[in-house]
């Protein structure tokens, strides 16, 4: 396989100029900071804007080098800021932004920051968010296919990361078309699967599973993962782009109904996109929980966020390994 990373990055990034933009030429943020730096509440109530976007644009100047963050938690502009993006400044490149101010994308990513809710998703009856749409036959389909196709080049490194101890029974909640499931099986001929999957998705992972041939091996259960029973008796449970839709408090609802479920010495498996765990990048993650942001309830989290949610459940990270387009997969145990 030939390197595909521009072409998965630059729509992974597709939201970040947006947010630089709001910052810029909405917030003048850059100002205001070199003129009274504040931590990230401080500036949620300066700016009357929400922390979850606003923690995640602030993870995406930190990355770019535009603010940085004391060991007490308050943000400062850098010297790069201070020369270009503060008034007064005789480099002020401001106008540059100020003439893409009005861009549609600039202004959904100004709602969210002003309300936390998702913005406009395209779907079949103009769903407020993305877990709407996901409910409609028309963009599940078409959003399938690209968790679909982007699986196939991760899918490989996930069950590479997984050769030293392939699981029996793999549970892959939120499997979507089952890319992933089906990567684990094919290259583990003793490993069986389920996709634990929502309608209509359930039955696009249905006709990808079949068409792969691995009928036999991967069966789908229709389910609510937030509201229904868990099948039981899998070892591992592979929780794949699936925290990063959801707030910390769902996260959390999701890893517990997870840890309940495993038997012991059973495996919970995390394969995202990771924050540094100080948050200061990594440039193309901190881009990436923009757009994450922008479209669902969640965004990025770090390896130290999820470990604490873990860790709260009697488990703890004992592996981290990278797949592939700057994922990292997560192995976490009992205690
Ligand atoms: C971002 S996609 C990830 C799909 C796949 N795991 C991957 O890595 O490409 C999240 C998946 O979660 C599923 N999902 C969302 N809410 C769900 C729910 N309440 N119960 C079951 N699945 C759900 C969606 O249908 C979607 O396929």
């Amino acid at each position: 396989m030939t390197d595909p990373t521009a072409i998965y990055r630059y729509r992974e990034s597709l939201a970040a100029v947006d947010a630089l933009t709001v910052a810029i030429a909405h917030l003048d943020l850059f100002t205001a900071i070199a003129a009274a730096p504040g931590d990230l509440a401080a500036i949620c109530q300066r700016f009357s804007i929400h922390p979850r976007p606003a923690h995640t644009l602030c993870t995406l100047l930190i990355a770019n080098d535009l603010l940085r963050r004391s060991d007490d938690g308050v943000l400062y502009v850098t010297d790069t800021a201070r020369e270009f993006l503060v008034a007064g400044s005789p480099l002020d490149a401001r106008p540059y932004y100020a003439s893409i101010a009005e861009k549609p994308g600039v202004n959904d990513f100004l709602t969210v920051l002003r309300t936390d809710r998702p913005a406009n998703w395209p779907g079949e009856e103009g769903e407020a968010d993305w877990h709407a749409a996901m409910r409609t036959e028309a963009f599940a389909e078409s959003f399938t296919a690209a968790m679909d196709c982007r699986g196939r080049v991760l899918g490989p490194g996930l069950a590479q990361a997984l050769a030293g101890c392939p699981p029996h029974r793999l549970l892959d909640v939120g499997g979507g078309s089952g890319v992933y499931s089906i990567a684990v099986a094919a290259a583990f001929p003793a490993t069986r699967a389920t996709v634990l999957e929502a309608a209509p998705v359930d039955a696009i992972a249905q006709r990808t599973v079949a068409a792969a041939g691995l009928g036999g091996r991967i069966n789908i259960v229709t389910a609510n993962m937030f509201a229904d029973a868990w099948p039981e008796d899998h070892d591992t449970h592979l929780f794949s782009n699936v925290l990063h839709d959801w707030n910390p408090t769902d996260c959390r609802r999701l890893l517990a109904t997870s840890a309940a479920a495993l038997p012991d010495g059973g495996r919970l498996l995390i394969h995202d996109m990771l924050l540094d765990d100080d948050m200061s990048g990594p440039l193309w993650a901190a881009e990436y929980s923009v757009l994450l942001t922008t479209v669902t309830q969640g965004r990025l989290y770090s390896a130290a966020e999820i470990g604490d949610w873990l860790a709260d459940l009697g488990m703890r990270i004992v592996d981290r390994a990278p797949t592939a387009l700057g994922r990292s997969l997560l192995t976490a145990v009992r205690r």
